[in-house]
This record gives structure tokens, sequence and C-alpha cells, in this order.
């Protein structure tokens, strides 16, 4: 894991922030709440959402990230805002080995789970589990159930001239499995500077296995939200 998103984490922020907080804004004025014991920030990556989530949360934030390139950029945000980074703390390690017992009440997962096979995420939910206090709420952005071979183009940015684009090409690469290409491009007046590229392999789940998942875990998915979010509670 500690290679993974060695390419991404350069370009995550510029290409995919933008639509990334206008989802997550939205999210958490309606599922967030007031939490009183503490926050589970999931998959935190490049921390796009431990700062909004510690900013409206008076509570330790625990963001849990084991891919070395995503946590270095999260750190580098963090050194910029001691306030409120001093109650951010951060977990080097996955999901599955977190090993944390009813820390938090609230717990976040987005554009996480399907990177997981069903035993890890199964791992991952009961982990989730054990760090919530019951009646803890998590939200959390499930597999998809179907993935058709397509390519999207991520939004484009400027940097000093440059610009800055990717696209996504979604390919179906079994039954149960899919594998997502992000290529991307810094171009000058028109011109290619350079390219990079890197694939993640992903895991298709229906809703109902989902759903059972997080029942086997001690959950009650309570509501449902866009994309792919369950609201689910700890029993
Ligand atoms: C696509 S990024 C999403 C980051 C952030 N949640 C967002 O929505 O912008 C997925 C993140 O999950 C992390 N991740 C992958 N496997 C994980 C695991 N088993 N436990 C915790 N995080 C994991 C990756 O390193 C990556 O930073």
């Amino acid at each position: 894991m500690s290679q993974g998103y060695a390419v991404t984490a350069e370009f995550y922020d510029l290409l995919q922030a933008v639509e990334h907080r206008r989802l997550t804004g939205r999210l958490l004025d309606r599922w967030l709440g007031a939490p009183e014991v503490g926050v589970l920030d999931v998959g935190a990556g490049t921390g796009l959402d431990v700062m909004v989530l510690a900013r409206r949360c008076p509570v330790v934030v625990h963001a849990v990230e084991p891919a070395a390139a995503m946590r270095a950029v999260l750190l580098s945000r963090l050194a910029e805002h001691p306030d409120p980074a001093a109650r951010i703390r951060v977990h080097a390690r996955p999901v599955q080995e977190l090993g944390l017992r009813g820390v938090a009440d609230f717990g976040w997962c987005l554009n996480t789970m399907a990177g997981l096979p069903a035993a890890d995420r199964a791992a991952a939910l009961a982990a989730l589990a054990d760090a919530l206090v019951p009646g803890g709420r998590l939200v959390v952005q499930r597999p998809p159930t179907e993935a058709a071979d397509s390519r999207r183009d991520l939004p484009s940015w400027p940097v000093g001239g440059d610009l800055y684009s990717g696209e996504v090409t979604t390919e179906r690469v079994g039954p149960r499995a899919v594998r997502w290409r992000f290529d991307y491009r810094v171009s000058r007046d028109g011109a290619l500077v350079r390219t990079a590229a890197e694939a993640f392999d992903g895991h298709l789940a229906t809703a109902a296995e989902f759903d059972a998942e997080l029942a086997a875990a001690g959950f009650t998915a309570d509501a449902t939200d866009d994309p792919d979010i369950v609201v689910a509670r700890r029993c």
C-alpha cells in the first residue's frame, strides 16, 4: 500500500477537490450532526475533509490514511494550519488494522470501500464498528453495483500558465471487478509537457450485499444519499 497513489497524489487536489468539496459540503450539512466523542475520516486521502471536519467539530478527528503519498499531502495541509491540526490525529495504516475502540460517534468514509475486496471490506467495517461508540453514525460510500466500460474527463486546472488535466477510463475486468485508469496531462500553449498514469482495482457489490456486510459488522443502515451513500448506526 505504501506505493499506492504515488502518481495520483500530485494531481488529486488540482483535478478533484472542487467536485469533492461540493459533494462533501452537502453531505456534511445533512448528516454530520454534532459529534461529542470524536470523528473518524477513513481513507482520508490528501486531507480534503479532515480540516473541514475539525473546524466543524470540537473533538479529535482521526484521519486514517495508509498511502504515504496521500498522507504527505495531508500532513503538509496540517502543517499550514496548526489550529485545528492540533486536534487531528493521523493513523498511518489501513482501517482493517486501526485497532481503536469507542473513540468516535461519527465516521466518514468516502470513495474508499470500492477499492477493497469483500474480505477486506468486512474487516474494515468491523474495525469501524469497534472504533465507534454504540449509537454512533457512519456515513459511508458503498462500492458501485455496476460499472460499464467508459471514459470521462476530470476538471482541468491552470497552474502558472500550464494546464493540468486528466481522464478516467473504467474497464470491466471480471464479473465483480473493475479497473480505473487515471491519465494525467500537463500542457503549455496547447503542447504536451508531460503525462503520468495510475490504475486502481475496484470491487463491485450490490446495495443488498453491502447492507448485509454492515449488519454483520454491527450496523443498522438507516438511510441512503447520493452517490451510493449509506448512513448507518452502530448498534
Ligand atoms: C480515492 S481516495 C479518496 C480520498 C478521500 N476520501 C476523498 O474522497 O477525497 C481513497 C483513499 O483511501 C485510502 N485507502 C485505501 N485502502 C485503504 C484502507 N484499507 N484503509 C484506509 N484507507 C484506505 C487510499 O490510500 C486513498 O487515499
